[in-house]
Parts: C-alpha cells; sequence; structure tokens
C-alpha cells in the first residue's frame, strides 16, 4: 500500500487509535524524541563547519572520552524530555546516575507515567569521518505510583518496553521505531522539517549471508565462537556460504543495513569483557524489542536479551542480533 506524505505524527496517532484506552502521552512523547532529534541533525550535519567536533575533554562513566557531539545529543534530548511532562525519569549513556525528572516539570499532570533509556549518539567515534551515527531510545511505563521516578522504574525486562526506536544521522536522517504493532521507518524530508512514512511494517529476512563483528577481538574469543566464523566463512555452496563481512563499528548503521537486508550481528564477551562492550538498556534492549518486531531474534549467545535481569544502568552484554536463523545456529556453536 503506498503511503505517501504520511508523517511520523500522524503515523503515531494511527497507532495509539489501535489502543482505545490511549491517552496520547505517548504519542506526544514519541514526537518530542522526534524533534529533539531533528535538532541533534541540524548540529551533526553542521559538525564540520562549527566548532562543536573534537572532545570535551572530559570523560564519561565508562571512562570513554566524551565528543561535544555526545555531550550537545544528551542535553538536547534531556531538555526536550524534562520539558514534555511525560516524563518521571530519564536514563543516558552520558549520565552516571538516571535523572529524576522533578514535578516542576510535570506540569498539571498528577504524574508522568514514563520513563526513558537514551544512548545520545551511538558512534560517536565516527563522527569525524562522517560514517552514520545514531540516537536510541527506549521507553517504559513507571512502576512507583507518583513523583520523581526511582530507580526501579529504570531497572525494568526489556519484554516491559512500551516503544523503541533510532535515529539515524546518515545520508538521510531516518528514524524507526515500534510501540509493539511492526516496525516502521521514516526519512526526515529536510525542506519541510517532517519525517515522512517510507517503509511501513519492516520485517527482517529469516536467514542472510552477512555477518558482522569486530575480528581484530578474533584472539579473545571462546573458541566455540571462533569456530561459527570460520564456519561462515567457509566455501559451502548448498549452505550459500562464505557469508559477507560488513562491520562499520557503528551499531546503529551496522543494525539498520542488517534490518532492511539480513545480517547477523555479533558483539560478544571475550576473555578481556566477558559481557563484551554493548550496555542492556539502551543498546541491546531497544534494538532487540524492533528486531522481534521484525521477525528477528536477539540473543546473549544464550539467553532473550528481553528476558534478561537488568542490575544497573549500564550493564553490559553479549549482543547476537538480527536474522533468526542467523541468531539461532550462532547459538547452536556457542552450545557446543
Ligand atoms: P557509543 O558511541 O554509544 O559508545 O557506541 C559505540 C559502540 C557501537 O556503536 C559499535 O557497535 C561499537 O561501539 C563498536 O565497538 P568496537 O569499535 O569495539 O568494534
Ligand atoms: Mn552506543
Ligand atoms: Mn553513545
Amino acid at each position: 500500500m503506498n503511503r505517501k506524505f504520511v508523517t511520523l505524527y500522524r503515523h503515531i496517532i494511527e497507532q495509539e487509535r489501535i489502543h482505545p484506552d490511549a491517552t496520547g502521552e505517548l504519542s506526544d512523547l514519541l514526537a518530542d524524541i522526534a524533534l529533539a532529534c531533528k535538532l541533534i541533525s541540524l548540529e551533526v550535519n553542521r559538525a564540520g563547519l562549527i566548532d562543536i567536533l573534537g572532545f570535551t575533554g572530559g570523560e564519561n562513566v565508562h571512562g570513554e572520552q566524551v565528543k561535544k557531539l555526545d555531550e550537545f545529543a544528551h542535553d538536547t534530548l534531556v531538555k526536550a524530555m524534562e520539558v514534555s511532562g511525560h516524563l518521571c525519569a530519564i536514563a543516558s549513556e552520558e549520565s552516571e546516575n538516571f535523572i529524576p525528572v522533578s514535578e516542576k516539570f510535570m506540569g498539571e499532570r498528577p504524574m508522568s507515567k514514563y520513563i526513558c533509556h537514551f544512548d545520545p549518539l551511538d558512534g560517536s567515534s565516527n563522527i569525524e569521518a562522517n560514517i552514520s551515527i545514531g540516537t536510541i531510545f527506549s521507553i517504559y511505563k513507571r512502576i512507583s505510583k507518583s513523583g520523581p521516578g526511582t530507580l526501579e522504574d529504570c531497572l525494568q525486562l526489556g519484554n516491559q518496553q512500551v516503544a523503541a526506536g533510532y535515529i539515524m544521522y546518515g545520508s538521510s536522517t531516518i528514524m524507526v521505531y515500534t510501540t509493539g504493532e511492526g516496525v516502521h521507518g521514516f526519512t526526515l524530508d529536510p525542506t519541510v522539517g517532517e519525517f515522512l512514512l517510507y517503509y511501513e511494517n519492516i520485517q527482517t529476512p529469516k536467514k542472510s549471508r552477512t555477518y558482522s563483528i569486530n575480528e581484530g577481538n578474533y584472539s579473545k574469543w571462546d573458541k566455540n565462537l571462533q569456530s561459527y566464523i570460520e564456519y561462515l566463512k567457509a566455501e559451502d555452496k548448498d549452505k550459500d556460504k562464505p557469508y559477507t563481512s560488513r562491520y562499520v563499528g557503528s551499531l546503529v548503521a551496522d543494525f539498520h543495513r542488517n534490518l532492511l537486508y539480513g545480517g547477523l550481528f555479533m558483539y560478544p564477551g571475550d576473555k578481556k569483557n566477558q559481557n563484551g562492550k554493548l550496555r542492556l538498556l539502551y543498546e541491546a534492549n531497544p534494538l532487540a524489542f524492533i528486531i522481534e518486531q521484525a521477525g528477528g531474534r536477539a540473543s546473549t549467545g544464550k539467553h532473550r536479551i528481553l528476558e534478561v535481569v537488568p542490575l544497573n544502568l549500564h550493564q553490559k552484554t553479549p549482543l547476537f542480533i538480527g536474522s533468526a536463523d542467523d541468531v539461532l545456529e550462532a547459538e547452536e556453536f556457542l552450545r557446543k
């Protein structure tokens, strides 16, 4: 069905109508996130022209150098979310603790019923190279009854998410989101400043011929993983092998390509970091919600990502995500 000129907001409202008891708050929240990301997109696209490249000189909770754009994206999202009045807490990769949204921003609402996790800028090491980077978000309903949100509100199982998505700042700016009713993609038309629907109900191929992993870590991998990667590279016409390797080093870019074309993205644990590098709450969980809605699969290599119990805000997890049959095959090798 050709859904020309369906704006993101129109689509969100249509999704809202599927739930007669919906209050419209989630729709407004998603629109607020989209607005914040349009502002981030402007800065990302101008980054080379204004003094916003490079480092702030600070370090984040992960001991990583913070880029000025990381900080700009974080600040923009926090400001937009605080005034949206729909959140009682915000958690971000760039903030050690979660940010309880105080009553003053709650407006007349007795309580703001959502919490949101953000990776404000994913892949930020690639900014200067003009490689696609992105913002990832994950939204839950609060558990606590009222007032500013709590840590318990922020540490929920991924299968409790009510919405998740990402915005990718690349050759064009695109937004992909799900509220549990399928996965939908939009492209920002800068002339009108609207995200326009370009891909409704995205379904990822069940099987692929592409794998994405940082092979520089090969020597640190578990033996079973090493043999799985060798297996993917071995010639076997019946099994459509060898696979192609595609790895940008920007999770949102690698994930989006694999979502559309099929593929298996892996960031495994290794001898040095047994839980790998990616974070459960604002990288693995939102993408796992999306990939499952698109018919794919996401696991730690052993357990379903959406059932991993979060113990802290920046908890890491191994991640195997993408075409369902490929993830299952990887899990089989890891069980040997
Ligand atoms: P972030 O920029 O939010 O810290 O995320 C970077 C992540 C992710 O984007 C990417 O998949 C991964 O780092 C690449 O890590 P390696 O360079 O170790 O492969
Ligand atoms: Mn990231
Ligand atoms: Mn980041």
